[in-house]
């Protein structure tokens, strides 16, 4: 039985590609069964569609408030009925019904070496902070924003007077590596999540 997965975007959807491509290639067991996007116009909206992929958008700007966006989200999810929720480039913070009816089926990616740096302006803050490693990190999600069990991380080294820029960019290299490979861990079964910790062939993931 496939994998179903929906993946959440809000711009270019460069890892929703990567997820794409890895599917297209067989070596991603998942059927993507819908992108959702809650910008109208993303460019991962495109991709989707080129994929032959259903692309739904979930304008936030056009609900009265946070809680009738999620509302609206979490039904749309339900209805999908999916084993797993991507959140690849999602720029909304989800409230607590929807991150409690799907603990331990929802994962995120995250541009930096969680703990360090939730939030915005990863790579700035890394840069600034004189760090000579950074990196990305894919975690399940719980109300802790960014703050949940990490499942795996990609990291490089800094390089001498690099921008943020630059740096961005190859750690988006590292991003489009890391998520079709732990995707494919959940897919075959061997990520799972119990008890609030992530577990890799039956081992917690330290
Ligand atoms: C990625 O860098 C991801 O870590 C962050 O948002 C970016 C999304 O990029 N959360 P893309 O839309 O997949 O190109």
């Amino acid at each position: 039985m496939s994998c179903k997965i929906v993946v959440l975007i809000s711009g270019n959807g460069s890892n929703l590609q990567a997820i794409i491509d890895a599917v297209a290639s067989g070596t991603l067991p998942v059927q993507i069964a819908a992108v959702i996007s809650n910008v109208p116009g993303a460019y991962g909206l495109e991709r989707a569609k080129k994929a032959g992929i259903p692309a739904i958008v979930i304008d936030h700007k056009t609900f009265p408030s946070r809680d009738a966006f999620d509302a609206e989200l979490l039904t749309t999810l339900q209805s999908l009925d999916c084993d797993l929720i991507v959140l690849a480039g999602f720029m909304r913070i989800l409230g607590n019904t929807l991150v409690e009816t799907f603990t331990g089926k929802m994962l995120n990616l995250h541009p930096s070496l969680l703990p360090k740096y939730p939030g915005l302006h990863t790579h700035q803050r890394a840069i600034d902070a004189g760090d000579t490693n950074h990196g990305c990190s894919i975690h399940f999600v719980t109300h802790d924003l960014d703050g949940g069990p990490v499942v795996a991380q990609a990291r490089l080294m800094i390089k001498t007077g690099e921008n943020a820029d630059n740096l961005a960019a190859r750690v988006h290299q590292l991003e489009h590596q890391l998520y079709p490979e732990v995707l494919r861990w959940y897919a075959t079964g061997r990520l799972t999540y119990q008890q609030g910790q992530g577990l890799l062939d039956g081992k917690i993931i330290a």
